[in-house]
This record gives structure tokens, C-alpha cells and sequence, in this order.
């Protein structure tokens, strides 16, 4: 128990009866506030978003196509880049316009390249400007600007993902939603069609799934991030109240969904 209370989030239980009330109440206060914040926040921006979606883009995605793919992958690279040129034996492959959906693939391939390790953003960019590599982009030039931008959040996204993974897996995992949570949310579970389906501890890596999954579901849009936490306690939620508004696994809760999306809370 001592190693959760660690996490960084406080702990929940009062060290001392004459203060019940108040911390209940004041823990009762500050949640209705942090969701009150929440949905007025996340309504206001957009949320955090990893995958390509049809009805709502990320704001990677539209960078993508508005500033990136025209003006300068399919500008300026693909002649070189893709399966039949001179780089098709290099890592960074990209699909000619005449594919269906290779503004999506393009760059799903482009974000696959620069996950490779933490140095793969910095090589993209300095092959584009030209350093072991024909130069493609003036430093000075506001392509290479874009590019960079779009480099930069890209490789962003990765360490907000990253944060919250690790975070799901010491403190989310084995005290909240494999315990709790994975009584319904898993295949042939009571909420088996809902868009939070869980896998149990028999899969290999299941935490590192879960946490892809859970975070996916609270990307596709503000109302899956506002549902986590108001499902988990009990708002409108046909699972029931699974934990208390004031307990330590909602703090867990609220701790990872501001880790997504750190505007969210304060
Ligand atoms: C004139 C042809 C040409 C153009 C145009 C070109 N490249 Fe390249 N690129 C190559 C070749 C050849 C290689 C393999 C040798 C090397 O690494 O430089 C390469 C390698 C790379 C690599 C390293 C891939 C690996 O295996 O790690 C990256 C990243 C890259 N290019 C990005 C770009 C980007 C981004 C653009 C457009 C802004 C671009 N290139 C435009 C020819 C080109
Ligand atoms: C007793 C069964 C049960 C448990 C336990 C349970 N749920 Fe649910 N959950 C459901 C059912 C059934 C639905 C679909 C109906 C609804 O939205 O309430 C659902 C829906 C949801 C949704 C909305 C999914 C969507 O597609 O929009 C979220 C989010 C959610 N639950 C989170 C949780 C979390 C987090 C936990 C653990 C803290 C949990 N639930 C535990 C039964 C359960």
C-alpha cells in the first residue's frame, strides 16, 4: 500500500477523525470542480488523439494534411522515397498518391519512423536539411520550420503516451482495472460491446495493452475521456459506482487522465 501512496497522488484516507469532515468534504468539493474543469476544458480544446480517425481528426493528423504531406513529403521526398526509387532499401518508405488512404498510411509509416528510438526525430530532420543525405530543405525555410514543428509534436505525443502508460501500469493496472474493472469489460462480458474492452493477465503483456487500449478509448473523443472517470464512479454507468468518488483508485484515475491531457485538470 505505502509503495502506491508514493505515486505522487495524495492519500485519500485522513490520518485523523476530527478532520473526516472536512477532507470528505473537501475532497467531495475539489471533485466536482475537477470534473466541472474537465468538461468545460475539454470541451474547449481539443484532446490529445493517437489514432487516425474518421469522423474526428487529432491535431496531428490535420497538421499532417494540411502543412506536411503535399507540401513537402509528396513535394519533395516520395520521389526518392518509395518502393521503386533510390531510398527503398532505407527504414523510411513512403506510398505514392495513386494508394487508397495513403495520407493515412504516409503518415502512420512517418510516426512509425520516428518512434524508432529518441534519435529518429533529430535524423529526419537533419537528413531533410541535408546532412548525409542530399538537401532537401533551407534550415531557414519555412518548410523546414513546419517540418519541425511537426516533428516536435509528433515525438511529444510519444512521451505524453509513454507517461501515461507507465503511470497505468504502477498504479492503475493491478489495483483499479484488472481487479475492477475486467469483471465486465472484457470479451463476453456485460460490457463486452462497449468501446472499453479489456484483456485478463493471461496475455502476454496485457498491462501494456490495456494501457494502449484504455488510452485509445480516452483519445477518440472529450466524452470517452470525461466517461472513464465518470463511469468508473458511477454516473450514468450500468456497471454501477465501481469505486467511490473519493477513494484512491478515482485519484489514480483522475492522476492518468490528466497525464493525457494535462489541461485538464487544475
Ligand atoms: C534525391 C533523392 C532523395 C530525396 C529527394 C530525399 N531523400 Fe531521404 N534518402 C535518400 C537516400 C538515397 C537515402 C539513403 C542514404 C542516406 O541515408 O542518406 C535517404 C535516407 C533518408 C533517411 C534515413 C532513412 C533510414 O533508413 O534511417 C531519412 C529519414 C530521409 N532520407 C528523409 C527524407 C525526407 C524527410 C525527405 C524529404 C524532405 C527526403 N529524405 C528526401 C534520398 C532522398
Ligand atoms: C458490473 C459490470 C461493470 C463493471 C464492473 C464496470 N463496468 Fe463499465 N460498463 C458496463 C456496462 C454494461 C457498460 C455499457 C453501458 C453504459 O455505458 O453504462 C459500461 C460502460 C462503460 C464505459 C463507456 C464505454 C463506451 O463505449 O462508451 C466506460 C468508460 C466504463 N464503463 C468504464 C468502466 C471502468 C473504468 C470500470 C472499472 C473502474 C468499469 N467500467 C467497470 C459494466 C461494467
Amino acid at each position: 500500500m505505502s509503495g502506491l501512496l508514493d505515486m505522487g497522488v495524495p492519500p485519500v484516507l485522513p490520518n485523523n477523525n476530527d478532520h473526516l469532515h472536512t477532507r470528505t468534504h473537501r475532497q467531495a468539493m475539489s471533485k466536482i470542480l475537477f470534473i466541472v474543469s474537465l468538461i468545460m476544458l475539454t470541451s474547449a480544446c481539443v484532446p490529445t488523439s493517437y489514432e487516425a480517425l474518421p469522423e474526428q481528426q487529432s491535431p496531428l493528423e490535420s497538421f499532417w494534411q494540411k502543412s506536411i504531406s503535399t507540401d513537402i513529403t509528396q513535394y519533395s521526398c516520395i520521389v526518392c522515397h518509395h518502393s521503386e526509387s533510390i531510398a527503398s532499401e532505407t527504414d523510411y518508405v513512403l506510398l505514392q498518391n495513386n494508394v487508397d488512404d495513403y495520407l493515412d498510411k504516409n503518415l502512420e509509416i512517418t510516426l512509425a519512423y520516428l518512434e524508432k528510438s529518441e534519435q529518429h526525430g533529430q535524423l529526419f530532420l537533419s537528413k531533410s536539411r541535408g546532412l548525409d543525405h542530399t538537401q532537401v530543405l533551407n534550415v531557414e525555410s519555412d518548410k523546414y520550420l513546419t517540418l519541425q514543428s511537426f516533428v516536435e509534436m509528433a515525438t511529444q505525443q510519444d512521451e505524453i503516451r509513454a507517461s501515461a502508460i507507465s503511470y497505468y501500469k504502477a498504479s492503475l493496472s493491478d489495483n483499479l482495472m484488472q481487479t475492477q474493472c475486467l469483471a465486465c469489460h472484457v470479451e463476453e462480458g456485460l460490457a463486452a460491446s462497449t468501446g472499453l474492452v479489456l484483456t485478463d493477465a493471461n496475455t502476454a503483456n496485457h498491462q501494456d495493452i490495456n494501457a494502449n487500449r484504455v488510452i485509445n478509448f480516452a483519445s477518440l473523443s472529450n466524452t470517452n475521456f470525461d466517461n472513464v472517470l465518470l463511469k468508473a464512479t458511477g454516473f450514468d454507468h450500468a456497471g454501477g459506482e465501481v469505486v467511490a468518488s473519493d477513494s484512491e483508485e478515482a485519484g489514480f484515475l483522475m492522476a492518468f487522465l490528466s497525464l493525457l491531457n494535462p489541461s485538464s485538470t487544475q
